[in-house]
């Protein structure tokens, strides 16, 4: 029998959370969380507590009767730069988020974000069930997962923006890990300051479909209060009354009314349900992501 608070038997070729400690329903490790990346287990610490050890002891214990597992990667997330650590086994050249026969391109030897969000399940199978036909605009496309996803759904062009360069060339080369040359084309890129450039935006316009997933916070680049209002202001150029939306929020200090109100002049297709592993105690400061039609 296990002692860790987590399945490690049960583990598939998908990526998922195993343990989310934020969503507070695991006393005492709130500051933890747990992804399994096959054969990587990634083990994220937000706080520097006397716990950590014993349960990193735990873990190593646990792994040693888990074949499926290659690595056991450390990140600490409480410390400046969140330096990465292993703790056992060999990180393989290169590993990849896998989700419903996607693959994603992730950073897991390097001190920063490894370049997926595993929250953002329920919003890539949400995308890709709603693409086929679809011209997409990606608000906020980091490293372009739901484009990938509307690509695999079918969707006519995704334009992607965000004003990290980086982060798109990572969303290129996802497109390219996933499709043949000619899907791959669907999707361009548009590496900008959403707040400094409409212009390309309005004249690529209409938009069937447009995913808006911002940061909560970004220093001078994204304020939730000040810039989600100044998006909604300049949507009607973007869309058509036929057009769907999916407003994302993952700043626990703001509930679905922020959205919800923010919207009050669409209509509200309803929240996505958490993705699996991202259960929380508090849904409303969790992630929140909500569909609207414009007519
Ligand atoms: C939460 S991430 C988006 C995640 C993405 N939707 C996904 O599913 O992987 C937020 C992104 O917003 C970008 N960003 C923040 N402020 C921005 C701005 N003013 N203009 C454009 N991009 C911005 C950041 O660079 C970051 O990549």
């Amino acid at each position: 029998m296990s002692s860790l608070p987590f399945p490690l038997s049960t583990l598939g070729s998908d990526s998922r959370r195993l343990l989310h400690g934020r969503g507070g329903l695991y006393v005492a490790l709130e500051h933890v969380a747990i992804d399994w990346f096959a054969p990587v287990l990634l083990v994220t610490l937000y706080a520097d507590k006397e716990t950590n050890s014993p349960l990193l002891q735990s873990i190593l214990t646990e792994i040693k009767n888990t074949p499926a597992i290659a690595a056991l990667v450390v990140q600490k997330r409480y410390l400046p730069k969140a330096p990465k650590s292993i703790l056992y086994g060999k990180l393989p050249t290169q590993v990849f988020a896998e989700e419903s026969g996607l693959r994603y391109h992730l950073n897991l030897d390097r001190n920063q974000n490894h370049g997926f969000f595993l929250d953002m399940k329920a919003g890539r199978d949400w995308v890709r069930s709603q693409a086929s036909g679809q011209r997409v605009l990606n608000l906020f496309a980091y490293t372009c997962s739901l484009s990938v996803a509307a690509i695999a759904g079918g969707a006519e062009s995704v334009l992607n923006l965000d004003m990290a360069s980086n982060a798109l060339s990572t969303g290129r080369r996802n497109h390219h890990l996933n499709f043949e040359s000619a899907l791959s084309e669907k999707a361009r890129y548009l590496p900008h300051d959403l707040f400094k450039s409409w212009g390309r935006l309005v004249r690529e316009a209409p938009y069937d479909l447009v995913l808006i997933d911002p940061p909560s916070q970004q220093g001078k680049s994204f304020q939730v209060e000040k810039d989600y209002p100044k998006i909604l202001r300049r949507l009607p150029e973007l869309i058509t009354p036929q057009s769907h939306i999916l407003a994302c929020l993952n700043s626990p200090h703001h509930d679905e009314s922020f959205l919800t109100n923010l919207f009050k002049d669409y209509h509200n297709l309803g929240r996505l349900s958490p993705s699996l592993g991202f259960e929380d105690s508090q849904p409303a400061a969790a992630l929140k992501c909500i569909s609207f039609a414009a007519g």
